[in-house]
């Protein structure tokens, strides 16, 4: 029986600047790496003299048979884009492999989406919760919610794997908000060919104009490497007020703390 390990290492949305310290040490030490598209370029430098495979590339018994055959010998990495936390196909291997198996997190897209708009999604007074969603995923029976349902104001929207026409998609949730609200398409964050538009339901169709974000006019079923956020905070601007209500009421130290 091996000690060796099975690290899927939250690779962040694609730049490995994003790489923890954690998942890199994972990382170097691992002969045989799993890497899907486009980590096996954008990550060349830290996986130089490795094994290289793309999961895909295989069904679910041969990958476990090729993962425990390579554990015989070292410890093997599936560079998870993002992290395992949204939208991941790797729990069916995690499972299967059980205790050789660990799980790294790392920086999601919508964390670095975040980042990089310099806003934080549920801004207090402005937006009350945040809800990630993916048309893909959304149920198909008449009694499953649709995205629609989930288009509030004062509800932050992340929507992954989009496969929505954008103007469909913009008429969408204009009827949920009922009203005009932000919009951000943030395509290749932190990848070569990386666009961010910003607008409203109102413009963000006639401001992505031609461009095919989503891939619906490609052959390729895979989805693109776009999100989509929605909501009030994506524009809010937060004066000093929130933060004097909390010194006051739930940071200061009271007599007897
Ligand atoms: C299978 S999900 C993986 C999500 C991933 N687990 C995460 O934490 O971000 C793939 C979707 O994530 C989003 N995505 C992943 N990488 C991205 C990137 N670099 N830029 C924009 N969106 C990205 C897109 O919505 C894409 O269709």
């Amino acid at each position: 029986m091996t000690e060796n390990k099975v690290y899927f290492i939250g690779a962040g949305p694609g730049d490995p600047e994003f790489l923890t310290l954690k998942g890199a040490r994972a990382l170097a030490q691992s002969q045989l790496v799993f890497a899907p598209t486009p980590y096996e370029q954008t990550f060349a430098e830290l996986l130089a003299g490795k094994t290289i495979l793309v999961p895909f590339e295989y069904y679910f018994q041969e990958l476990l048979e090729r993962i425990r055959a390579s554990l015989e010998t070292g410890a093997v990495s599936f560079l998870v884009p993002g992290d395992l936390t949204f939208y991941s196909p790797f729990q069916g291997l995690i499972d299967a492999l059980g205790e050789a198996a660990e799980v790294i997190p790392g920086v999601g897209t919508v964390n670095a989406a975040s980042a990089r708009l310099k806003k934080t999604l549920d801004l207090p007074g402005v937006c009350k919760s945040t809800v990630i969603v993916s048309p893909r995923t959304l149920g198909d029976r008449p009694e499953d919610p649709k995205l629609i349902d989930y288009a509030r104001p004062g509800t932050s929207l992340l929507i992954y794997m989009n496969n929505i026409p954008l103007p469909d998609l913009a008429n969408e949730l204009r009827r949920g908000y009922g009203c005009n609200v932000p919009i951000v398409i943030v395509h290749r964050l932190c990848l070569p060919g990386e666009e961010i538009v910003q607008g409203t339901l109102d413009d963000i169709v006639a401001k992505v104009g031609a461009r095919d974000f989503f891939n619906l006019r490609a052959k390729t079923k895979r989805p693109a490497l776009t999100l989509v956020l929605v909501g009030e905070s994506l524009t809010a601007q937060e004066d000093g007020s929130w933060w004097d209500y909390r010194r006051e009421n739930i940071w200061r130290y009271r007599d007897g703390e």
